[in-house]
């Protein structure tokens, strides 16, 4: 096996839940869990029979006997009947996105994200799920001085969506600290790329740009950096967080890569040849200048660390952009 690969998966949940599997990271967990032999219920609100994003998200797992998906919304549907057996849950359903999380959406953050969490949490509860894994980010941290981020941090979010990824991430921890609750482990994810990111991301977006000659908008002068982290990275270690008997609390997920926009919108042209017309914005409120996680506690807790260079990582995620429209296809 070449290093730079992750180790083929080798203990996974006999059965799990994935909720928000018809999103991108959801989707991909989804897959990873079915490869290394779960049984996986996906639920999601999205209709993948009319909704393009879901149908997209779930081509893979359309058809394969140890997938079964499930179309409801976490705010309204019974939830008991969807965690019988489960051996763990990951709660992955949520609305993402720092910047239009300022605007009249924030109800539907604060629902989905916190409203919803509850009744995910109280439903384990009832029936006795011993491990949930919940999707945190790396945004519960805002603004940082420079240093890599560790768990112990004191956290300062700086968007709306970040103040309900917190109160997410603590609401879950609380339910833990009583003895009938499951354990838990808050994953803080930081910047997610890889093929199916979210068409309002930066990497699809500059990848997009460079494919089809269409321009980018750059918000700030692009030297703000992320700790982007590959999909299949993050399948990884999410697995690794179901099964480890020990693991609890919050653990980040970064991916290594200290890159800026500016380094990301190189890579992308020198991986098509084409160079990329941006177009220069003002900077987003609630947008920090700088992510970077501090990865001992996923690497001594999970046995985890990230296998995929950002190099690597946005050639695949440009093959898969590519591979989907003819235009794209022409330009690669
Ligand atoms: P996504 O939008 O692609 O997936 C989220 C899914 O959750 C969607 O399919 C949506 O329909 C579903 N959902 C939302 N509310 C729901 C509800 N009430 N009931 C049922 N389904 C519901 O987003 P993503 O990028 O895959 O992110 C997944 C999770 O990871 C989110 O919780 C997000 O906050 C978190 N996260 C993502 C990143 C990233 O870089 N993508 C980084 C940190 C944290
Ligand atoms: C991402 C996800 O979108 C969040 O859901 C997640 O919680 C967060 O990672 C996390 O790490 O926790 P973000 O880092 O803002 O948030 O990722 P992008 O949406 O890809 O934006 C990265 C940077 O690119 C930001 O500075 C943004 O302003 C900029 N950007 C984005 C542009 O300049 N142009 C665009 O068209 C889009």
């Amino acid at each position: 096996m070449p290093q730079h690969e992750q180790p083929p998966i080798t203990a996974a949940p006999r059965r799990a839940v994935v909720t928000g599997a018809a999103g991108f990271i959801g989707s991909h967990l989804a897959h990873a869990l079915v490869q290394a032999g779960t049984t996986v219920i996906g639920v999601d609100r999205q209709d993948p029979s009319t909704d393009p994003t879901a149908v997209a998200n779930l081509a893979t797992l359309r058809g394969l006997p140890g997938y079964h998906h499930v179309t409801a919304d976490l705010l309204h549907c019974a939830i008991d009947p969807l965690l019988i057996d489960a051996d763990a849950v990951f709660h992955l359903a949520g609305i993402p996105g720092v910047r239009p999380s300022w605007g009249p959406q924030f109800g539907d953050y604060l629902a989905s994200n916190v409203l919803a969490t509850h009744r995910v949490l109280e439903a384990c509860t009832r029936i006795s799920v011993p491990r949930l894994v919940v999707a945190s980010s790396s945004s519960v941290y805002g603004p940082t001085d420079g240093g890599a981020s560790l768990e112990a941090d004191r956290p300062k979010p700086a968007s709306p969506y970040a103040v309900t990824k917190l109160a997410e991430e603590q609401l879950c921890l609380a339910y833990a600290e009583r003895p009938i609750g499951p354990s838990v482990v808050a994953l803080r994810y930081f910047t997610v790329y890889g093929p199916r990111q979210r068409a309002d991301m930066f990497t699809h977006r500059a990848l997009q740009a460079a494919l089809t000659g269409q321009p980018l908008r750059l918000y700030g002068d692009g030297h703000q950096r992320r700790d982007f982290t590959y999909i299949d990275d993050v399948a990884a270690a999410t697995i690794a967080a179901a099964v480890v008997p020990t693991a609890q609390g919050a653990i980040n997920v970064g991916g290594g890569s200290n890159a800026s926009l500016l380094d990301v919108i190189n890579i992308a042209t020198s991986l098509t040849g084409r160079d990329i017309q941006l177009h220069q914005d003002h900077a987003r409120n609630g947008d920090v200048l700088l992510t970077r996680a501090d990865p001992s506690r996923a690497r001594e807790v999970l046995g985890w660390q990230p296998r995929i260079d950002l190099h690597r990582g946005l050639r695949a995620h440009m093959q898969a952009l590519a591979s989907q429209v003819p235009d794209y296809r022409r330009a690669a």
